[in-house]
């Protein structure tokens, strides 16, 4: 019985010490967007139980503020809310297709006071809130001149913003949404213009007119040129019965949409190459890849063509594709084995021949200068056998 009053006591101290009153870690942000885009709020929050989380939309001033709890699928399914109560609580508030009259304030409220949802308590239940207020703008209008650039040699863009929604705190152009850095001004003017001198491959792309209003209202242009193509290696050598591959590599806006590959025969006619078990064809918009296997000398080798197409047109190239035989690939390796052969015999003939002479002197073996000495003794002693003789 008292280990079960010490029990019950430990306990309590568990539970003090553990339960905490709920307290934000994440708040929502407040933000500005465009009509038909989308907001996120995020909330998340701890406390020991898991405190609960909602969400509260303030409409209006403070007399006639309106508050109404917002739910999953409400405004015809245009909120979501996505909660969990995995060791604390996530929540995150998603509004889609945002309309004006979405404009207002986003409360989260949270609470793990065990009250909180007794009505007959109200005054004593503690939920925290935090704010955020969501501000939707109506989409600027952009007049453009003209509306696309297509198969010109040079073109000026311009830019006319009707209806800014804050004042304009400069403007800059940017191509394939990479900002042109000495068309930035901070001129609070609603015109711009850019000119491309020069229309090819290159700067041909997706310029865009950027005015720093708040939010940031832009527009593009879509500057349209026949394709680039070209070998990536004019070309390749490959040996018999192996793989070759070739690659063309293109440039374009619009992107490449279709690639072909041919085979040019000698009469010059080409022959398209499909994908099979000897062809592999690998496309993206950049580049396109013929992977040929099993390599034939008489067959494979010569000239081949790739075609890149885009909106506008399409471009070739050739590439030349030389097969070896297996045996030509060898001619190197046996250069080397016969050199070899050939030095390996030329030393042992050589140690053969000088053979005897070391025969000869096996009585001494000495230090090279004794050596030289010892065949001055060698010498003499030949003198004095022939003198003997
Ligand atoms: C809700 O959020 C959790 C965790 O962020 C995620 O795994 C889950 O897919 C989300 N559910 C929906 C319906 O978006
Ligand atoms: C967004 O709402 C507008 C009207 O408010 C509607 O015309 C449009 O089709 C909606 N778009 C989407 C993607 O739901
Ligand atoms: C938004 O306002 C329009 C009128 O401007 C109204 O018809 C519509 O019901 C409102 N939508 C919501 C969700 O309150
Ligand atoms: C673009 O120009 C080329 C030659 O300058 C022409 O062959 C092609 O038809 C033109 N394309 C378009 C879409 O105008
Ligand atoms: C911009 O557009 C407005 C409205 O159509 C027009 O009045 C104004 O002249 C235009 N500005 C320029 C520089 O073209
Ligand atoms: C090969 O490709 C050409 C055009 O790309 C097509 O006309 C032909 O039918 C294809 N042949 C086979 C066998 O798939
Ligand atoms: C290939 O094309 C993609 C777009 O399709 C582009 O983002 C990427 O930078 C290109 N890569 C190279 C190596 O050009
Ligand atoms: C071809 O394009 C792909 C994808 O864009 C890229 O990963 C690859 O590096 C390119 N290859 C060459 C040879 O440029």
């Amino acid at each position: 019985m008292r280990l079960l009053w010490v029990f019950g006591a430990i306990l309590f101290c568990f539970h003090q010490a553990f339960s905490k009153t709920a307290s934000f870690i994440k708040s929502p942000m407040s933000q500005m967007k465009l009509l038909e885009d989308s907001a996120e709020l995020h909330c998340e929050v701890i406390g020991n139980p898991i405190p609960e989380v909602q969400w509260w939309f303030i409409e209006g001033e403070e007399p006639d503020e309106t508050v109404s709890q917002l739910f999953d699928g409400a405004r015809d399914y245009h909120v979501h809310i996505n909660t969990t109560y995995i060791h604390h609580a996530a929540s995150t508030l998603a509004l889609f297709n945002l309309t004006l009259n979405d404009t207002g304030v986003y409360e989260c409220r949270a609470s793990n006071d065990p009250d909180r949802n007794d009505l007959r308590t109200t005054p004593k239940v503690k939920w925290i809130r935090s704010q955020a207020n969501v501000i939707v703008f109506e989409r600027a209008v952009i007049l453009l001149e003209p509306n696309e650039v297509i198969n010109k040699t040079a073109a000026t863009l311009s830019c006319n913003l009707t209806n800014p929604a804050s004042p304009v705190k400069g403007y800059y152009w940017a191509r394939n949404g990479k900002k042109i850095e000495e068309t930035y001004s901070d001129l609070g003017i609603l015109y711009t213009e850019y000119t491309i001198p020069k229309i090819d491959y290159h700067s041909a792309g997706k310029y865009s007119c950027v005015f720093l209003t708040e939010p940031v209202a832009e527009e593009s242009i879509e500057v349209k040129f026949p394709p680039h193509v070209v070998p990536y290696k004019h070309s390749e050598n490959s040996n018999e019965k192996d793989k070759a591959v070739l690659v063309c590599v293109a440039h374009s806006y619009p992107l490449i949409v279709d690639w072909k590959w041919y085979k040019v025969t000698e009469d010059d006619v080409k022959k398209p190459i499909n994908s099979s078990e000897k062809y592999t064809i690998k496309n993206s918009p950049n580049n396109s890849t013929l992977s040929i296997d099993d390599l034939d000398m008489e067959e494979d080798m010569g000239d081949y063509e790739c075609l890149g197409e885009n909106e506008l047109g399409f471009k070739s190239a050739q590439i030349h594709l030389r097969v070896r035989s297996r045996l030509a690939a060898l001619w190197p390796f046996l250069g080397i084995v016969a050199e070899v052969i050939i030095l390996v015999t030329i030393i042992f003939i050589y140690e053969k021949r000088r053979k005897p002479d070391e025969i000869n002197d096996d009585d001494d073996s000495g230090s090279a200068p004794l050596k030289s000495n010892a065949a001055t003794n060698h010498k003499d002693k030949n003198v004095r056998q022939r003198n003997s003789n």
